[in-house]
């Protein structure tokens, strides 16, 4: 597979952006004026109990960020996103002097200014003032323990329940909370880090090369510029497997030479989970990065691992770069959840070489990847099975792209344009301007036809008005998979159960995206007739005991909105066992619009599972089960 392309920032240098001029109002740094070229992380981890105090668990070290002065006029200081759990100790700036290969590190002064609850302002005055195109270097010390961006675990809330764990999740606005930076999209750059762990520890993080450097430490580099959100650490009783390429017969046979080894993945995980993980992912990772590289042009970050995260964490998967991060709830046996990597391995050109500028431009990184994900799983499955997920960002964003294709009208011709598309703006961070004036350029016929203000699908309507799409991409294909489950969701509803009909329908046979359609409509129809819902669960096993988590979840929520509280205690099991903020949040609502007994359950559940949830999920949940000023 092909890695390595061209230089970062070679695609695109002749074309002037929008993005050039955005704002980014989550930011408090002034990102403007300089360009940051290189971050180092030496860090050192920790573990302890939680802080304050001596001994407690945190990451202490430096930042190192080498800038150039971009302000013609110069600039007196550095104001950097940053936040209250930053304990930055010592600020010192290093500057080209003629003459002295490197010059001394100077102590500066530095403070700290309110901007937002995510975050504060850390600025470093210049002594003297930095002059245009001037080359700076700033070195932060500093320490964090407990906060938002860097998430300690305990032993019990790991799989193996024996060693704790440390994870940093950047998206959207917490990695200010990770090391002092520019935390805006808006900004690329490569770093390196140096992490030092305690024995017995792996380092992980999203970079191209990972190497260990004596029995503790690990050392990092990313050679491709990238978003602060995107910089990941995990740390943890962590092992690795191979599972690609897979090597055909062929290959191991007749190769004589070895050249340039094609793309390697592995699989991290805690050791109770790596046979699993190997198993469910060994030899599918690089047919859909070869899908993805056929439909969007080269892959160019190198290597495609994916770490299986503690229970806790919040997401199905982040698309760190070199690294996903996923839930270990993938790990279901039977591969159904495939969707969620194909997915992240869509950000590989949707959101991590074409990055939106700022956050109010979210949908391009996810409409984009919602549709590169459907791509690839309808050339490799044929119709696309996934239909779970619905936000405005993503389902709309995929609307918006699937009706762009449609007015070019040929799939080729579109697909085409997307490798275009990748190619111009890679390394760089857009708005949605830059695209749609990229894409009337490529298709001159449709801009002279005036398609951005056709009435009713005004391009601006598109972006800028809420409510339902205008346009919605033919689904028929998948009509006459999702048919048979509509019917017998019906057979369910009824008042006096057909159980003859009922039983004339097989579900074993069913994908489980199927069982997930059958579900979510008795969902829509609940509350069921009195009774249903146990002689349902009783009727499938394979359905109310699942494993899978999302056959899980909804089951959970068919049981809350039927009062069926016989299973309540499923409910509590799941919510105990992970802490994905998709199935979190649905079931606290659940539970909180439910019966007297559903919103104790709802209480008694957050109460003993908030210390192992990500702290954004805990603040959500309070909102549902206890709103302020209620
Ligand atoms: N980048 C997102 C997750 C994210 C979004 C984190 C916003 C923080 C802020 C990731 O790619 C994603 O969309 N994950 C989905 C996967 C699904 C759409 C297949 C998830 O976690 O459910
Ligand atoms: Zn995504």
């Amino acid at each position: 597979m092909a890695s390595g392309e061209p230089s970062p920032g070679g695609g695109a240098a002749r074309r002037p952006l929008h993005s050039a001029q955005a704002v980014d109002v989550a930011s408090a740094s002034n990102f403007r004026a300089f360009e940051l070229l290189h971050l180092h992380l030496d860090l050192r981890a920790e573990f302890g109990p939680p802080g304050p105090g001596v001994g407690s668990r945190g990451l202490s070290g430096t930042a190192v960020l080498d800038l150039r002065c971009l302000e013609p006029e110069g600039a007196v200081e550095l104001r950097l996103d940053s936040h209250p759990c930053l304990e930055v100790t010592a600020a010192a700036l290093r500057r080209e002097r003629p003459g002295s290969e490197e010059p001394p590190a100077e102590p500066v002064s530095f403070y700290t200014q309110p901007f937002s609850h995510y975050g504060q302002a850390l600025c470093v005055s210049f002594p003297q003032p930095c002059s245009a195109a001037e080359r700076l270097q700033v070195l932060l010390t500093y320490r964090v323990g407990e906060g938002p961006g860097v998430c300690w675990l305990a032993p019990e809330q790991t799989a193996g329940k024996k060693k704790p764990f440390v994870y940093t999740q950047g998206q959207a606005v917490l990695n200010r909370a990770f090391f002092p930076c520019f935390d805006t999209p808006a900004v690329k750059y490569k770093y390196s880090a140096l992490i030092e762990v305690p024995d017995g520890f792996t380092a992980v993080m999203s970079a191209s090369t990972w190497e260990k450097r004596g029995p503790n430490k690990f050392f990092f580099q990313m050679c491709q510029p990238i978003p602060s959100y995107l910089i990941a650490l995990a740390i943890g009783d962590l092992v690795s497997a191979e599972v690609g390429p897979r090597l055909h017969e062929d290959d191991t046979l007749y190769i004589l030479k070895i050249s340039k080894p094609r793309l390697w993945s592995r699989v991290w995980a805690e050791p109770c989970l790596i046979d699993a993980a190997k198993e469910e992912y060994n030899g599918v990772i690089e047919e859909f990065l070869a899908t993805g590289e056929k439909l969007f042009g080269p892959y160019v970050w190198g290597r495609y691992d994916l770490l299986f995260m503690p229970p806790s964490f919040p997401f199905g998967g982040m698309e760190n770069p070199c690294l996903t991060f996923v839930t270990p709830c993938l790990l279901a046996g039977d591969r159904s959840l495939a969707d969620v990597i194909i997915h992240e391995i869509s950000h590989s050109w949707f959101g991590n070489l074409v990055t939106n500028a700022n956050w109010g431009e979210f949908w391009l990184n996810e409409g984009f990847t919602m549709y590169a994900q459907r791509r690839i799983s309808t050339i490799l499955f044929g119709v696309d099975p996934d239909d779970t997920y619905n936000e405005t960002p993503y389902e709309k964003g995929f609307c918006f792209v699937s009706y762009l294709a449609h007015l070019v009208g040929d799939q080729d011709q579109f697909d085409n344009f997307l490798k275009a598309y990748v190619h111009e703006f890679k390394f760089q961070s857009i708005l949605a301007d830059d695209f749609l004036d990229f894409y009337l350029e490529y298709f001159p016929e449709l801009k002279k036809k005036r398609v951005d203000i056709i009435p009713g699908f005004e391009f601006d309507r598109w972006l800028n008005t809420p409510g339902w799409p205008p346009y919605l991409p033919d689904l028929s294909p998948g009509d006459s998979l999702m048919k048979p489950a509509e019917e017998l969701a019906q057979l369910w509803a009824a008042e006096e159960l057909d159980m003859k009909a009922i039983e004339a329908v097989a579900i074993s046979p069913w994908k489980t995206y199927q069982l997930v359609y059958f579900l979510d409509k008795i969902l829509q129809k609940s509350p069921l007739p009195p009774g249903n819902v146990k002689k349902l669960g009783e009727t499938y096993p394979s359905i109310s005991n699942a494993r899978n988590a999302e056959l899980r979840l909804r089951w959970g929520q068919i049981v809350l909105k039927n009062d069926h509280q016989e299973d309540f205690w499923k409910v509590k099991e799941f919510l105990h066992n992970q802490g994905k903020q998709k199935y979190t949040l649905p079931l606290y609502h659940a539970m909180m619009g439910g019966s007297e007994v559903a919103q104790t359950l709802a209480k008694e559940t957050f109460e003993s599972t908030a210390s192992q949830l990500h702290s954004n999920v805990v603040n959500y949940v309070q909102q549902i089960v206890a709103p302020k000023g209620s």
